[in-house]
């Protein structure tokens, strides 16, 4: 089979059948019980995690609820750590909890490798992405992503009041990734619009859930099919050309995994590049110390990582099991949430406080186990870069209106609206 020949399917063909895998039932409403009805939909959610998390760690450290099918919530970084190197129990061939669960035939390979693969075939698929995300190799975009925050900046002049989420933190990964996979810089809007299908709506209907997805694998079938007539050397050249036990790969496995590194590679840096901006407007002694010390902003950024991590992922249960006391069912979800564990005081000194100048600080943000980010060089230069900018540019901030300011729901957690006052 010749490189042409792989992509010659139709969207359809290039994701998983949603025939094969399972709906559950919607199970929608206010939540009567954190410990045993949660469920990270709703607003207040959105709004108040932090607390539910501290709240749940202290009187049921592992909750439950029956909605999404049946899913459980640990919030220590022990039983968080536990569950990531466990990969005998729990398999990462569902990621994003929710109504609907991959098929088992989709193991170990899963629909967005390596994500969501499982070993032994995980440690290939990710070996293949990892020269691409060398800290020298995102190094080549840091010129390009100083120049591209600078002229974000540019444009906030004459205003007042900007949305710190929606005009500036949110653009710096999408332009990003459109050049590292050699996507036109243009459609950056389409690629917010793919991610925000795939991560929120998980408790739509059925057709409505894989007419978004195949939105997505048509787009990606575009650019691949772009790419393969005028061949370049990005992220998507590169995918196109890999090869695994001696053949290219699947025509599934290259659409998969672009379609990952556009999901991980924007919501999560947006989420974590506005969450440091939301602090920083509401602290100002912080943000003086850094607008001052420059040389504090590492330290900084690993603190805002720890303390509002943006990402939670979720494994399914492999067979019925008891695991730490509670009985969990195959196909049940665990959400592994990152966040939680990064807010345990047992892990932590301190672990609610925000200190920009902690040293020791070995936190879970980019996960624990096989499928620790691979991404981290790249988002580490991102989120330092847009906040340098930021600061050097716009040193003085407050919250506009903090009332209108608005976080996710659902796994990836961030400001979704932050105005601010700036100057
Ligand atoms: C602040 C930004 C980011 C955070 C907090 C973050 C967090 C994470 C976490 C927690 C995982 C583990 C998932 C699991 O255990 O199932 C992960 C995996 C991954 N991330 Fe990131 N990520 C970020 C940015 C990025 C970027 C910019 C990219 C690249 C485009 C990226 C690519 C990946 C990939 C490919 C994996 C899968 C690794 C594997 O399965 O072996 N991430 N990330």
């Amino acid at each position: 089979m010749t490189v042409d020949d792989r992509f010659t399917a139709d969207a359809g063909a290039l994701r998983a059948d949603p025939a094969l895998g399972t709906f559950s039932e919607v199970v929608t409403g206010p939540v009567s019980d954190w410990a045993t009805d949660f469920s990270h939909t709703g607003e207040e959610w959105a709004q108040g995690a932090i607390g539910i998390w501290d709240d749940l760690r202290q009187r049921c450290p592992i909750a439950h609820t029956e909605r999404f099918g049946g899913a459980w919530l640990p919030t220590r970084y022990e039983d968080v750590a536990a569950v990531a190197h466990d990969t005998e129990h729990f398999s990462s061939r569902g990621i994003i909890a929710g109504n609907f669960r991959p098929p088992r035939s989709l193991a170990p390979v899963g629909g967005t490798p390596p994500i969501s693969s499982d070993p032994p075939f995980h440690h290939d698929a990710r070996k293949l992405l990892l020269p691409a995300f060398t800290r020298t190799a995102v190094s080549r975009y840091e010129e390009s992503t100083r120049a591209f925050c600078h002229a974000l900046v540019d444009g906030f002049a004459g205003r007042d009041v900007v949305d710190a989420a929606a005009d500036y933190a949110q653009h710096v990964p999408v332009r990003v990734m459109a050049d590292m996979l050699g996507f036109p810089p243009e459609d950056g809007h389409r690629f917010r619009h793919f991610v925000e299908n795939a991560l929120e709506g998980i408790d739509l209907p059925p057709e409505e859930r894989m007419a978004r997805s195949s939105h997505l694998f048509e787009y990606l079938l575009v650019q691949i099919r772009d790419h393969l007539e005028h061949p370049r050397d990005d992220l998507t050249g590169h995918l196109l050309e890999a090869e695994l036990y001696g053949r290219r790969l699947e025509p599934a496995h290259v659409a998969g995994t672009m379609a990952l590194l556009l999901i991980a590679g924007i919501d999560t840096t947006w989420s974590a590049i506005g969450a440091s901006l939301w602090h920083l407007a509401g602290h100002p002694e912080d943000r003086r110390r850094l607008v001052a010390e420059p040389g504090l902003r590492t330290t900084a950024v690993e603190e805002f990582l720890r303390a509002y991590a943006p990402v939670t992922m979720a494994r399914l249960v492999k067979e019925d099991v008891t695991w730490r006391g509670v009985d969990m069912r195959a196909e049940d979800w665990v959400l592994l949430s990152f966040p939680a564990a990064n807010r345990d005081p047992a892990q932590f000194e301190r672990a609610d406080e925000v200190l920009v100048d902690r040293q020791v600080n070995r936190h879970a943000a980019f996960g624990l186990g096989i499928h620790r980010c691979v991404g981290s060089h790249l988002a580490r230069m991102e989120l330092r870069v847009a906040l340098d900018v930021w600061l050097d540019r716009v040193p003085e901030f407050t919250l506009a209106d903090p009332g209108a300011v608005r976080w996710s729901t659902g796994q990836i957690r961030g400001p979704r609206a932050l105005p601010v006052r700036i100057g």
